[in-house]
């Protein structure tokens, strides 16, 4: 049985981390279930590491749903939250419903969606149609990125102050859990001990009640962005290249393929062919 969302929100209830990463893939999703993590975030990053976008804003919802559809079916025990793509739910409360909707019967969970107080209906509209809905506060890609560029939120009493009530404004409006993304620790702290939903942090520091980190700096894959909150476990790129040029030089001096790698024709049936083509 795959997680649920009252799994995730007795976790910080018991005083247990919640481990979060970005998959996008059949592949990778199989051994992110594999090692056990909680949540799948189908997060709409995929439009740059997968897509190769500058950022989130051109990601589609049909781009979603594909990366949604692959990740669930690779899915034992994880939950899977899929990010509700820029433009998918601004316009209209309806429109937030049916992309849910979308996202859910591409083999999602619950969906994620960013933004404060300014969100709280289409959330609260969302919930009531039976889809979670994770939220997402402080640094806000497909806003911020336009606005202001990657910059750290709550840093003044100000930006705290904001925060901490749209974190409180989310779970009034039925959110099961909210990312807080690129946050000082010490708001990060107060929301986390301020709202009895989990907190997943993303360069938020460690009191939040779960981290998220994006699957290809975890890895080592993606090379154009080094977050200074990732901690990068593997050097695939370079493992990666190093094997890629191995198999070029194999082919370029033809050691690639061996006996190993090909097939034969029964020797009687290729004398047969040999003879019947003058061969
Ligand atoms: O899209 C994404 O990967 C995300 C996480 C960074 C929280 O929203």
């Amino acid at each position: 049985m795959p997680k649920s969302v009252k799994d995730i929100i007795n976790k910080k209830k018991t005083g247990q981390k919640i481990s979060v990463i970005t998959s996008y893939d059949y592949s990778l999703a199989l051994l992110c279930d594999k090692a056990g993590i909680d949540i799948l975030l189908v997060g709409d990053s995929a439009g740059m590491v997968i897509l190769g976008y500058e950022n989130t804003i051109p990601v589609t919802m049909d781009q979603m749903c594909i990366f949604t559809e692959a990740v669930s079916r690779a899915r034992k025990n994880s939950l899977v939250v899929a990010d509700m793509p820029f433009m998918s739910y601004q316009a209209s409360v309806s429109d937030a419903i049916r992309n849910a909707g979308r996202l859910i019967k591409a083999g999602a969970d619950a969906v994620k969606l960013e933004g404060g107080t300014p969100v709280t209906q289409t959330i609260r509209a969302i919930v009531e149609t039976g889809i979670p809905v994770m939220g997402h506060i402080g640094f806000q890609p497909q806003t911020t990125t336009l606005s202001e560029g990657y910059k750290v939120q709550g840093k003044t009493l100000e930006s705290a102050k904001r925060l901490i009530e749209e974190a409180k404004a989310l779970e009034e409006a039925g959110a099961f859990s909210i990312a807080v993304e690129m946050v000082s620790h010490e708001v990060a702290k107060i929301i986390t001990e301020s709202i009895s939903i989990p907190t997943i942090g993303i360069g938020s520091g460690p009191y939040c009640d779960g981290q998220v980190l994006v699957i290809h700096d975890v890895l080592g894959m993606y090379d154009k962005i080094k977050p200074k909150f990732a901690k990068q476990y593997l050097s695939l790129s370079d493992q990666i290249t190093t094997a890629i040029e191995s198999y070029r030089k194999d082919v370029e001096t033809e050691k690639f393929p061996t006996k190993e790698n090909y097939f034969s024709m029964d020797k009687s049936e290729f004398e047969k062919l040999k003879k019947e083509i003058g061969y």
